[in-house]
């Protein structure tokens, strides 16, 4: 089994790191700490954030620390990964209000502080260059937060979609818009068809790749990102080519991963210093 080991090493670390851990709530603190240190370091750090139940406790754990002093977020700079087109900004799920909602408010920054594609524009195409042109004057995202959908997606960009892709209209698939619906009142009709996504090649470019998967639900694609070929059909294991991404997923999400002891051997003998 262990055969493989010497591809998946890349300056020294495994080219995906792949951390356990117990809940969603000790990854939500792992990778909140990740931020915070991060913003320590470099107050104006641009964080780029993700959508969908998974990253709340990361949320959550971010705006406790914020809460007791533990670090200062009031000039850090929020970046959006993905939007419905034709939902109003007001929208209570556009996400640009969900992140209004989940992190601008809790961690105490306004408006001023985000950037995000306009899913209303008229030039949907123009909006997204925009917003990749938006992205480069920000000076790049230094940590991009991902969940992954059930089909190995992430951000909006579904199954075969370009590895080089950049931020561009999708169709959902199907299985997306049924997974989303709970958001809309369990109504899959009123969930849009067509998004603005960062494209694949947009999201490779953030400096840190953090990925979080919780529940079983996410096994299957988990172990398609970490373990599976470098492949259009599952977008996620794309961060394979990234020199600096993690995953970090609780134990059921990880229950697919055949290589489970090896990552829990490297992350539980990993220098201190060296955070995630
Ligand atoms: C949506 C978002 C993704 C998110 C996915 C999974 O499709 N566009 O960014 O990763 O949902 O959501 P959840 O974490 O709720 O399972």
């Amino acid at each position: 089994m262990f055969g493989c080991v010497p591809f998946i090493f890349q300056n020294g670390r495994p080219s995906v790191e792949v951390v356990i851990v117990s809940d969603a709530k000790a990854g939500g603190e792992l990778i909140a700490e990740a931020m915070a240190e991060l913003l320590r370091h470099k107050p104006d750090a641009l964080l780029g954030v993700a959508t969908g139940s998974t990253p709340l406790p990361i949320y959550q754990a971010l705006a406790a620390k914020v809460d007791s002093g533990a670090v200062d977020a009031s000039r850090a700079r929020v970046a959006q990964l993905d939007e419905y087109v034709g939902l109003p900004a007001e929208h209570p799920e556009s996400y640009r209000s969900v992140l209004r909602r989940e992190v601008l408010e809790p961690l105490g920054l306004d408006v001023d502080a985000f950037i995000g594609p306009d899913g209303t524009a008229e030039d949907v195409r123009a909006a997204c260059e925009a917003y990749d042109k938006a992205l480069a004057e920000a000076g790049g995202v230094d940590l991009q937060l991902l969940g992954i959908g059930t089909d190995g997606h992430i951000g909006f960009n579904e199954p075969c979609s370009s590895l080089a892709s950049r931020t561009r209209i999708k169709t959902l698939t199907e299985q997306t818009r049924v997974d989303n619906a709970r958001f809309f009142e369990g109504d899959i009709e009123q969930v849009p068809h067509h998004v603005i996504t960062q494209g694949i090649g947009t999201i490779l470019e953030a400096r840190h790749l953090v990925l979080l998967a919780t529940g079983e639900g996410k096994a299957d694609a988990v172990a398609a990102t970490v373990e599976g070929p470098i492949a259009a059909v599952c977008p996620a294991s794309a961060l394979q080519l990234h020199p600096h991404a993690t995953v970090v997923v609780d134990e059921a999400a990880a229950s697919k991963l055949k290589l489970a002891d090896y990552f829990r051997h490297t992350y539980a003998n990993k220098p201190d210093w060296q955070g995630i």
